[in-house]
C-alpha cells in the first residue's frame, strides 16, 4: 500500500519523507489555509522536494471554472493531481480533464455509487472519507470494500485513497481491504510505528547491555 501524507505543511512533509514514507501527498483548502501561506507558494515547494503525485484542489463549483483552475494548476507541474469535489458539475469536468490526460482525484466520497460515477467519468483516483463517516456512527471502511469490490468488478483503473484517516486503526483496515493507498496525517504515521512493548523490550536489552564486560 502506498503512503501518502495528508498536509499541506511543508515541514510535516520533510519529515514524512525523512521516515521514507511519502509516496505522495494530498492537500485541500482547509490544510492549505492551517499554513498561512499562498496556494501556489505550498504547491510549488511540494512539487520540489516529493516526487509523486500531489493532490491540489479547485475550489470552483461550476464545469469552467473547475476546468479554468485545473489547467492552471496542472500546469505547475507534472506531478499535480486535480482534486475535483464529488458534485454534478466535478463529474463533467473529470469527464473533459481525462481527454486532456489531466489527472483527477475526486474527493468528499461517502458513498460507493458516488466512486462508481467517478471511475465512470474516468478519475484517476477516488478519496472515501472514513474518518469523517465513523464520527456519524457509520462505518468508513465498509465503503472501502464496497468501492473495492465495485471496482473490481469492473476492472476500473481509478485507484483508492484510503481518506480522513484519524488513527492507526484506519491503516491497518486500509491495508486488510487492500485499498492502493492511505493518505495519513503525519502524527498517525508516527503511532503507527510505536509499540509499547517495543519501547520497554528496547529499555530492558539496554539495561542488560551494560552488565556485559567490556573487554
Ligand atoms: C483527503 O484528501 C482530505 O484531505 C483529508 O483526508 C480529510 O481529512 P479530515 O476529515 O481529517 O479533514
Amino acid at each position: 500500500m502506498k503512503f501518502f501524507i495528508d498536509t499541506a505543511d511543508v515541514s510535516e512533509i520533510r519529515e514524512g519523507l525523512s521516515l521514507g514514507l511519502v509516496d505522495g501527498v494530498t492537500t485541500n483548502p482547509s490544510l492549505v489555509a492551517k499554513t498561512g501561506r499562498g496556494f501556489r507558494e505550498v504547491l510549488t515547494e511540494i512539487c520540489e522536494i516529493v516526487d509523486g503525485p500531489i493532490s491540489a484542489e479547485v475550489v470552483s463549483t461550476d464545469v469552467e471554472g473547475m476546468l479554468k483552475e485545473a489547467r492552471d494548476v496542472a500546469n505547475l507541474h507534472p506531478n499535480i493531481v486535480v482534486k475535483i469535489p464529488m458534485i454534478e458539475a466535478g463529474m463533467q469536468a473529470v469527464r473533459v480533464l481525462a481527454t486532456e490526460g489531466i489527472r483527477t482525484n475526486v474527493t468528499l466520497i461517502f458513498s460507493p455509487t458516488q466512486a462508481l460515477i467517478a471511475a465512470k467519468a474516468g478519475a484517476s483516483y477516488v478519496s472515501p472519507f472514513v474518518g469523517r463517516l465513523d464520527d456519524i456512527s457509520h462505518v468508513g471502511l465498509e465503503l472501502v470494500e464496497q468501492i473495492d469490490t465495485i471496482y473490481q468488478n469492473y476492472a476500473y483503473e481509478t485507484e483508492i485513497i484510503v481518506a480522513s484517516i484519524r488513527n492507526p486503526l484506519h491503516v491497518l483496515e486500509a491495508a486488510l481491504v487492500g485499498a492502493d493507498i492511505s493518505t495519513i496525517p503525519l502524527k498517525v504515521m508516527k503511532q503507527l510505528m510505536k509499540h509499547s512493548l517495543t519501547d520497554v523490550g528496547l529499555k530492558k536489552f539496554l539495561q542488560d547491555w551494560e552488565k556485559v564486560p567490556k573487554a
